[in-house]
Parts: structure tokens; C-alpha cells; sequence
């Protein structure tokens, strides 16, 4: 079973056809700062779409990758399929087949959560393929499923704001507990991905093999403290003064090139807070309102490529809706 199991009521995030589904799962930035696990959020774009179908054969067949050369079509391998597979036997029809075409939207080992919107999108087809009756919650744990298998460890912090939408507070894994935290509205995020890859599961190792003092655990206890009180209270400088972590950030600077520069390029332009998306490469700041995000994105933009890297970049509000049903391939 996946996650908790049934908690009632259907996912309602995709529109149910007979016999085939097309699913959108957006990207994510995780950790936000001090959060390392336990907070993301959903961006409007990029994002992975998966196209769905029943097949007469039992089992998952995955027809198509495209957008990503490194990724193979096996499905014991692919997290799509690993997702797929999870989603079939939590809602008991292992014996039925799915075929599957992944596009991907996004780059690979880019820390916007690419592996998590994969296992998303193959989790969510399958529910909607087979009775549109997949909880949320079911969901994230069928998803759970494929992104452990891409980074080493079922972390929620990139599959849940991927199902859920908005920015959402894991309190536990094991059962799940997941908690959707208010989104102010003038809040904008700034992603920004330079051109190096990092792999999740090697800047995970880097974490898991430091000894950390407890002076940088409770830095960190007190900022997640107040970036929880900040959303409440809807106080954006607070909620920047927030973006701290004594414990992951300074582990991982050293794989982003020009870190400490375009963080500060970024808060010169205005940004109220800065620090690595995921395990990086990617950079996330937030900003106050459009024009403040635009400046922010062209100062880190400009930062990246003085240390000689290219970068993407993607600002826009915080997606509220999760994902969901797309008709047309974007
Ligand atoms: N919280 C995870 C990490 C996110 O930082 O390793 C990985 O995308």
C-alpha cells in the first residue's frame, strides 16, 4: 500500500477518460531555506506530463521518453513506471496493464524535483485511469515510491507540494503527515538553474556523512519557526529574514558555482530571501511582487554568468493547484 492508505474521498485532480489520461506534475523547490526534508512548493513551470493508457497486458509499459536522452523506457528503472506499478497494486488491480509516454519538461538533477513531477504524473494517471479514486495523500505515497528510488530515500519534500500545490510542511513521513501552509498572495519565487548537473542521491550522501553541532540544529529550529509564523501572518520580511540553514546550504554551496555571489546579487536586487532549490544546482530567491522578481531573476542570471555559466530561469506565483489534468502538450 502507499502511504497511509485510503483516507477518503477521490484526488479530484484529473479528469477522468474512458481509457486514456493526460497528467501534468510541475516542478518543486524543496528544503526553502532551512527546511531540509520538510518544506516545498509547487511552480507554475516546467513540469512533466505523462500520457496514459489501459493496456490489455498486466503490468506497465513505458512506450516513449522524450526530452531526456539519459532516461530508458524500463520500468523497473524508470520512476514513472516504479510509480505506476505502486499506484496499480495500492488500488488492487496489479493484474490490469498501463502504457505509458513520459515527457519531460524539465532538466534532469537540476533540484526543481524532476524525478518527484515523473513519479507524480505515472502515480496519478494509473488513479485516474482506474476509477479516479486515488487520495491524495495514497498518491504521494505511490509516488514516494519512484522518487526513493531515484534519490536513495523516500524524502516527501518535492512529491507532496508536486500532488498538493501551494508550499507544504511534512511533519512526518512515517505515517504521512502533510501540511499546507498559507501562500501569501504578492509572493513570488525566482528559480534560477545554472548549466551543471548535481545528483540528488551523491548531495544527499554529503549531508548524511556530516557530523552536525547543535548550535546549527537550533538556528535552524528557530527559523523554521518563524518562516511557518511568517506565512501565517502573511509578514514577507519576516518570512525572508527565514531563509537560513546553518546545516545543508554550507555542505552544498561548494557544488553550485558562484553560490555566494549570485545569492548576494540576488539580495542586492531586492530578493527577501535566497538559497539552493533541492540539492541544487538550482538557486530559488523570492520576491514581494512581479517587477522586484524580474530584477531579482536578471541579477542572478547576470551573477551565474560572470562565474562563466549559462543559467534558465522561471518566476512567476506559487502554484496552488498541484497537479492535474493537461489536454494540450505545452
Ligand atoms: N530535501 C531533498 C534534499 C530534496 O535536499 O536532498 C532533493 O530534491
Amino acid at each position: 500500500m502507499c502511504g497511509t492508505g485510503y483516507q477518503g474521498g477521490a484526488s479530484g485532480i484529473i479528469d477522468r477518460m474512458p481509457e486514456r489520461v493526460r497528467v501534468f506534475a510541475p516542478a518543486t523547490a524543496s528544503n526553502l531555506g532551512p527546511g531540509f526534508d520538510v518544506l516545498g512548493l509547487a511552480l507554475e513551470r516546467p513540469g512533466d506530463l505523462v500520457e496514459a493508457e489501459i493496456r490489455d497486458e498486466p503490468g506497465v509499459e513505458i512506450t516513449e521518453v522524450t526530452g531526456a536522452d539519459s532516461l530508458g523506457t524500463d520500468p523497473n528503472e524508470n520512476v514513472v513506471g516504479i510509480a505506476a506499478r505502486a499506484a496499480l497494486e495500492h488500488l488492487g488491480v496489479a493484474d490490469r496493464g498501463v502504457r505509458l509516454a513520459l515527457h519531460k519538461q524539465m532538466p534532469l538533477g537540476s533540484g526543481l524535483g524532476s524525478s518527484a513531477a515523473s513519479s507524480v504524473a505515472g502515480a496519478a494517471a494509473v488513479g485516474a485511469l482506474f476509477g479516479d479514486t486515488l487520495p491524495k495523500e495514497a498518491l504521494v505515497g505511490c509516488a514516494l515510491r519512484g522518487e526513493a528510488a531515484a534519490s536513495g530515500a523516500p524524502h516527501a519534500d518535492n512529491v507532496a507540494p508536486c500532488v498538493l500545490g501551494g508550499i507544504v510542511l511534512i511533519r512526518g513521513n512515517d505515517p504521512l503527515d502533510l501540511i499546507r501552509l498559507p501562500v501569501p498572495d504578492a509572493l513570488r519565487i525566482v528559480l534560477v538553474h545554472p548549466h551543471v548537473e548535481v545528483l540528488t542521491a551523491e548531495a544527499r550522501r554529503l549531508v548524511a556523512q556530516h557530523r552536525f553541532a547543535i548550535g546549527q540544529a537550533v538556528a535552524n529550529l528557530g527559523n523554521i519557526a518563524a518562516l511557518v509564523h511568517a506565512l501565517h501572518t502573511g509578514d514577507l520580511e519576516l518570512f525572508g529574514r527565514s531563509i537560513s540553514d546553518a546545516l545543508v546550504e554550507p555542505i552544498r554551496a561548494p557544488l553550485v558555482p558562484g553560490f555566494a555571489e549570485v545569492r548576494q546579487a540576488a539580495l542586492d536586487a531586492g530578493a527577501l530571501g535566497c538559497s539552493i532549490s533541492g540539492s541544487g544546482p538550482s538557486l530559488f530567491a523570492f520576491a514581494g511582487s512581479d517587477s522586484t522578481a524580474a530584477a531579482v531573476a536578471d541579477a542572478m542570471q547576470a551573477a551565474f554568468a560572470a562565474s562563466g555559466v549559462a543559467s534558465d530561469r522561471y518566476v512567476g506565483p506559487v502554484n496552488r493547484r498541484g497537479a492535474g489534468p493537461q489536454r494540450e502538450r505545452s
